[in-house]
This record gives C-alpha cells, structure tokens and sequence, in this order.
C-alpha cells in the first residue's frame, strides 16, 4: 500500500532557531511573520554529474536548510534580509521586470530565480509585495546544495505568498528550470530531491518524468559529510557548464556515427534509449566512436558537420564560448560507468546481502576515481580528504555534488564512526589549521524536504 507522502503545509513547532528567526523579522519589520517556509540542503551518494544527461541519481536530504521567515506587505516590494551579515540587503518592486545578472551570483539573485519561476508557472503580472528574512545553515560553495535550497525556499514562498498552489514534483520541476537564470545548466537532482525527501530515507531520482523511490539504506553504517575547504561556486567558473557543454557534444557524435538524427538528440541517456542498448555496450560505443584526446573546434564541426556559428548557438553556453578543446571519450565514459554504478548501488539496497556495506563502498571508491580521473571534478585536497576519510576507517568514501571543491560523502561503519570522526580531524583538518565545527565534519542522516510552516 502508498504510504501517505509528507504534506507541503504542517504546523510550526516550537524551536529555537524559528523562534530567533521571528524575533529578528520583528525587529526588522516591525509586524510578526505570516509563515515560515524551509527547504534543505543534500548530499549525493552517487550519481554524479549524469542528472543533466539523464540519468537518475541518488541523493538524500541533510538536516541543514534554508529557512524562511514571511510576511505579504502592501508596498510592492519584495525586501530581503538575511541572518548572515555577510549578505546584504536587497528590494525590488514588483512592478519591475526580475533581471538577474548572471555575471554576478550575488545571493538575492537566487530567491529572485525562485520567485521569476512561481511567477512565469501563474504568469502573474503583479507578484504580492513580501518581507523576508533568510537564515541558513548549509555551508555555501560546499557541494551540499546551499543555492538550490534557496531557490527551492523563495519558489515555495512565492507561490504561497501569492495564495497558489503547486504539487512538490511541479514545485522541483520549476525551481530546476528557474535556477539556469544563474547561468548553470544544473540537471535537477538538488531541487527534486529538496522537495521529494522524506526523513529516514534515500530516494532515486528519475527524470523525465521526475520520480523518487525510496532507498533503504542498509542498517549498521552512517553517512558523514566532510568539507575539503576549498569552496566552488559553480555559477562563478564556467567548469560545469563545460562539462554539460562536453556531454552535449559526446552525445551529438554518438548519434551521428550511429546515424541517428541528432538534431533531437541532446542527453547521453537519449542516445541510449534510441539504441535500446544496455550501459555497457555504451562503453563500447564510446571507445568505438571517441578519441581520449581532446577535440578542437574545427574537428567537431567537421564531423558534425555544422558550422563554427551553429558550433557556438547550439552547442556551447554564453559562459563557454571561450573554449578551445573538449574532452568527450573521457566525460561521456564517466557518464555511462556512473549510471551503472546508480542502479547496482540501488540494487545492492534492495536486496541487502551480507556484505552489502562493503559493496556500497566499493561503488563510493569507483566513482570517486571515475569524477577525479575521468571528469576531472575533483581538486587536490578533495582527493587527500578522500583517502584520509578511507584511511580512517570508511568503506567508501567520494566527493559529493558538483565538486572542485566542497565535501566529501563517507561510508562509516556505526561502531567505527568515534574513531573516524578522530581520525580525520587529525590527519586532515589539524594540520591545515582548519575549523571543525558542525559545519565541516558531520553525521548526516536522511532528512524531510521542503514545506511551509503556518500557525496553528
Ligand atoms: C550540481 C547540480 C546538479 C548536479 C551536480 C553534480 O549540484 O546542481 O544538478 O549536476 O552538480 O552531480
């Protein structure tokens, strides 16, 4: 039978953090809040980099959010404060177009992308006025996900500031489409799952359609997240989307060795659906149709025969225009062996054998190399924290989101957690004299998505 899923709307509970949220929108507002909406932040446990070419990963939701304290004014403006000093200010009226500068991430711009997206959905031409106050606890630039969760906070707020309503799958599908405002071409896994977690589990992300089935994670291990310290922000660099940008062109190459048409053809998976072929024999075709070394621009357009403009439109992004060579043998290795992995680990947790831990783990190791070695997301430190963290004791251990940077995901054995959490202190974060609050090194347990809180 379907269990009940989570309701968008529940009851506040008392807290400590809503209750300071409340007392800072008073001071600053002078009214009290009209509710109060959260979204959370994720780890993936694998499935990287393949949710833009779609294939389903595997995330779950941390316990840190973004949070929101909301109250409809009667200004036309929608004003934004937040709890850290560090982000400043902002209002805009509702009567001006929503711009949001791509050249700039600055953090309003995300709540705007949320609001822009609640906004085109309704085609509402005056959005309600709105006070906010944003207090966050996800690390930002930490691949757990701090900008999808804001996006993810202001779309859920402005659909219920402006009294409509949405269903959470409509909710993810919007905010993923509203946040490429910023100028990242992300695939979605960060605002679906921010909406369709559920507390003590794991989910599947599909896509096309968006769906998320549980995964039980096997019982006797924990998830812990670790911070490398060195903080990406994907809308500042144009990495990512140069990844996307590669997979786009792996794809168009498949297509074309294989005469198919690839004008319609724009994902890894849809070359794949249109072979009917199994990931496997993928691989084979990669190393069949691809080169390991880097393609140039004219040789890419030569063989796809399309011109260098075309090559520009079409191809590449507005932050990628400058590059010269692509990897595409390697990328689109990663994409094929990493969905793989997805549906053996989401096999593994369906059937629990024995030694599910240490497959599980061993799936972590594997994709850890094929990001570093293959798609080339990883730094330096993230690799030295990775095999600090295996060092210590965890049975698999890999970088998490869109990497160059940020956190790590291990798999620890419950009776080991004491002695890894010890031991990676020591040996990583000790001698760079680096900071090991909760912030940085933490227990992570599936956690509830996003709703929105009303008084009772
Ligand atoms: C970012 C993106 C996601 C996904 C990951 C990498 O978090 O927002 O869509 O592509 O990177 O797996």
């Amino acid at each position: 039978m379907d269990k009940n899923p989570p309701k968008i709307r529940t009851a506040v509970c008392a807290d400590e953090r809503l209750q300071n949220l409340k007392n800072t929108f008073e001071a600053k507002y002078g009214e009290s809040p009209l509710f109060f909406a959260y979204a959370p932040g994720r780890v993936n446990l694998i499935g990287e980099h393949i949710d833009y070419c779609g294939y389903s990963v595997l995330p779950m939701a941390i316990e840190q959010n973004i949070l929101a304290a909301v109250s409809v004014n009667n200004s036309g403006t929608i004003m934004l404060s937040n709890t850290n000093p560090q982000y400043k200010d902002f209002s805009v009226s509702c009567s001006e177009a929503i711009v949001i500068d791509r050249e700039n991430p600055m953090w309003h711009y995300y709540f705007l992308c949320g609001v822009k997206g609640i906004q085109e959905k309704f085609g509402i031409t005056q959005l309600v006025g709105m006070s906010c106050v944003i207090d966050g606890t996800v690390p930002p630039s930490s691949g757990l996900s701090s900008s999808s969760a804001l996006v993810c906070c202001a779309g859920l707020v402005t659909m219920e500031a402006n009294q409509k309503s949405l269903s959470k799958t409509e909710l993810a599908e919007i905010c993923a489409k509203c946040e490429r405002y910023i100028g990242t071409e992300g695939g979605g896994m960060d605002q679906s799952i921010s909406f369709l977690a559920e507390r003590g589990t794991a989910k599947l992300i599909e896509f096309q359609p968006l769906r998320a089935t549980d995964v039980k994670l096997p019982d006797g291990a924990v998830f812990v997240i670790s911070n490398c310290c060195v903080e990406m922000n994907k809308a500042a660099t144009s990495d990512y989307n140069i990844r996307v940008v590669e997979c786009r062109i792996a794809t168009k190459m498949l297509a074309r060795a294989r005469r198919l048409d690839q004008s319609k053809l724009f994902r890894l998976a849809d070359v794949q659906t249109e072979l009917q072929a199994s990931l496997r024999q993928m691989m084979t075709l990669v190393d069949e149709v691809l080169h390991p070394e880097p393609y140039s621009r004219d040789e890419i357009c030569r063989e796809l025969e399309i011109t260098p403009e075309q090559f520009s439109t079409e191809l590449l992004s507005p932050n990628t225009q400058h590059v010269t060579h692509f990897k595409l043998h390697q990328r689109a290795w990663h994409v094929y062996g990493e969905a793989e992995r997805v549906l053996q680990f989401k096999s593994v947790c369906e059937s629990q054998p024995a030694e599910s831990i240490r497959l599980l783990g061993e799936l972590m190791i594997h994709s850890h190399a094929s990001c570093r070695d293959l798609y080339e997301c990883s730094c330096y430190e993230l690799d030295r924290l990775v095999d600090f963290c295996l060092k210590a004791g965890a049975v698999g251990s890999r970088l998490t989101g869109a990497g160059w940077g940020g956190c790590a995901v291990s798999m620890v054995p419950s009776e080991k957690v004491e002695t890894f959490l010890q031991a990676v202190r020591k040996s990583y974060y000790l001698p760079r004299g680096l900071a090991m609050d909760k912030q940085s090194l933490f227990v992570s347990k599936p956690g509830g998505g996003a709703a929105i809180l009303l008084e009772e």
